[in-house]
């Protein structure tokens, strides 16, 4: 960048062409069309912070060691990519391009990222089981957890009729009082705070669970410290994921948020939409929950 502020012309200005025109004829065609997007954008990004050889070396460091830390349970590279907001980006773009495909589904409950903590395979439940594994009721972890028990509940509808779906899947998955998910913490119970559980006939769900609690992204490897270079803290606002499906709709992967959390205004990832904010209230005359929340699901027909 010059003193004026504008990209400098120092640099050989045929240099991107000449990379972009290296693609051969018989490449990838989603390549081909995406590829001299991206190389612009990296070069002109190179140029204008006039990027030198140790800056881009840290930053392959950083990719390297992301890649060396990425197991089953922990994907270090997605870290990264949330807390710079291409995970929530992509989201949007993605629901997006789906919801042109329809005319009748601006009702439907927006997309939220996936994350890195989901696991396929949780447990089957009926409606109106606990996604508290029974062995979790004699460990330390469930004293914490007493105070928030909560009965979630609702229905799943088509976003164009309203008209109930039965037979819907609603996948559900959070963190524990602690801020942890179950894989990532010992003291919690194989699968515990996941479960799937089928709609009605009604279209109706309900789950016993506990009232979520905001945690910190990973901080520990390259994203933490990023994080750290940017002046920026790691914490999610309290949330539920979800994941629902049914036949003849799209599948809707979201979080809803806790709105008396402060970090809505300020999450990590990016990822807080206003339609997901959601009201716990307190639960009268159910020993089971001191919390509830209703929340139906909107999804679009494909
Ligand atoms: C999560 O909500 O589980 C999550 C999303 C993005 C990055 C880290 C965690
Ligand atoms: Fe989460």
């Amino acid at each position: 960048m010059d003193d004026e502020g504008k990209i400098s012309t120092k640099y050989d200005p045929h240099f991107t062409d000449s990379v972009i025109a290296a693609t051969g004829r018989y490449a990838n065609p989603r390549l081909k069309q995406a590829m001299p997007a991206l190389l612009r954008h990296l070069h002109d990004f190179a140029r204008e912070v006039d990027l030198t050889v140790a800056e881009w070396i840290a930053g392959v460091e950083m990719i390297n060691e992301a890649g060396r830390m990425s197991t089953s349970k922990r994907n270090e590279t997605q870290l990264i990519c949330d807390i710079l907001g291409l995970e929530s980006l992509v989201d949007e773009i993605t629901s997006k391009r789906l919801s042109r495909a329809s005319d009748n589904d601006n009702a439907a409950t927006p997309s939220a990222v996936l994350g890195p903590f989901y696991r396929a395979d949780a447990p089957t439940l009926a409606n109106g089981s606990s996604i508290i594994s029974a062995s979790a009721w004699d460990t330390p972890w469930y004293r914490e957890a007493m105070p928030l028990l909560a009965c979630i509940s609702g229905q799943v509808l088509s976003a164009s009729t309203r008209k109930p779906i039965p037979n819907a899947l609603v996948d559900v998955w959070l963190a524990g009082p602690n801020g942890l998910y179950e894989q990532q913490d010992p003291d919690q119970p194989d699968m515990n705070l996941r479960g799937r559980f089928r709609t009605n006939q009604d279209g109706r769900y309900e789950m016993y669970a506990v009232r979520p609690t905001a945690y910190p992204i990973p901080f520990d490897g390259p994203a933490g410290r990023l994080l750290n270079l940017l002046d920026r803290h790691p914490y999610r606002p309290a949330h539920i994921h979800f994941i629902v499906t049914a036949d003849g709709y799209g599948t809707l992967i979201t979080q809803v948020f806790d709105g008396e959390d402060k970090y809505t205004s300020d999450d990590a990832v990016f990822a807080v939409k206003k339609e997901l904010l959601v009201k716990f209230r307190e639960r009268k005359g159910d020993e089971r929950a001191k919390w509830e929340l209703t929340y139906d699901f909107l999804l679009r027909e494909v």
